[in-house]
């Protein structure tokens, strides 16, 4: 079949569940796509099967593929491991098993696709990250598990090094399946209502003003009268006063960098 549009809806089979549709669609040129190299594939869509990302994976708006590092292990065993060298605690990926994984993954690429090894030593991820994500054709994400990978495989492929935070986590792929969602949510069409990606947190530089729903009395707590007055003037200079105080208050740094450009 061939593709119609950029990142457009492909006839999927309703039936599948998002498991099956990660191996078993053909690929598109223009539908963006996740390559995951893993020890876990199992773990994937895992989050990324649900709600809108699953329901996007399933319309063919997005792609996932996984890689398993054990079909690249060494020997009888598939090792896919070793002890550090120069000594100290835990085990490495060694080279060359992640190496022709990462191989055969990028196979598949084409146009702008990064290859992101998920590490707390690298750049935070954040929102503009995920855009220009959202803006390649594909990426390549390598998850890491044990003490993480020999650092010769990150210089081969420069590979660039994404966080997800100031903490450590046992393998890459929370990390993976957190930025592909963010991504995915950007691509055209995987979100109903477009105005909502513009007014949420982090879109414009400031976090997003509360939000409130019925009950319009709840434990004695009112919905602000303004969001019941019915005029939208009012209600968007509240809205945008709310979101100046709380950026003010809870992120300093996000409301110096505004400040800054201003
Ligand atoms: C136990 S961690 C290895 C930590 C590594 N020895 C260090 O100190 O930088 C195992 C794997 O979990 C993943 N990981 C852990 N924390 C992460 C984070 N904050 N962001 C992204 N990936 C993370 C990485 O893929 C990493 O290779």
């Amino acid at each position: 079949m061939k593709p119609t549009r950029s990142h457009g809806r492909q006839s999927a089979r309703p039936n599948l569940k998002p498991r099956a549709l990660m191996q078993d669609t053909p690929d598109y040129a223009d539908v963006w796509q996740a390559r995951i190299v893993t020890l876990f594939p199992d773990l994937f869509p895992g989050v990324l099967g649900a709600s809108l990302t699953g329901k996007a994976l399933q319309e063919g708006r997005w792609q996932l593929h996984t890689h398993d590092l054990r079909d690249f292990g060494i020997g009888r065993h598939r090792n896919v491991d070793d002890t550090p060298a120069g000594g100290g605690a835990g085990m490495v990926m060694r080279a060359d098993v992640v190496g022709p994984a990462l191989a055969r993954a990028q196979s598949h690429a084409h146009g702008r696709w990064p290859i992101l090894y998920m590490s707390p030593r690298g750049r935070r991820f954040d929102q503009a990250m995920a855009r220009d994500l959202a803006d390649c054709a594909g990426v390549t994400m390598l998850c890491g598990r044990f003490e993480g990978v020999d650092e010769r495989v990150i210089e081969h492929f420069g590979i660039t090094e994404v966080s997800l935070g100031d903490f450590v986590m046992t393998g890459g792929e929370l990390a993976a399946q957190a930025m592909i969602d963010a991504t995915v949510r950007l691509l055209p069409g995987v979100l109903g209502n477009a105005e909502s990606i513009e007014e949420e947190s982090h879109a414009s530089g400031l976090l997003e003003h509360p939000q409130y729903t019925r009950p319009a009395e709840w434990e004695g707590r009112e919905i602000p009268p303004v969001l019941m007055s019915g005029n939208h003037g009012e209600i968007a200079k509240w809205r945008q006063a709310q979101a100046e105080d709380l950026t003010r208050s809870r992120r300093p740094d996000m409301w110096a960098a505004r400040e800054s450009k201003d």
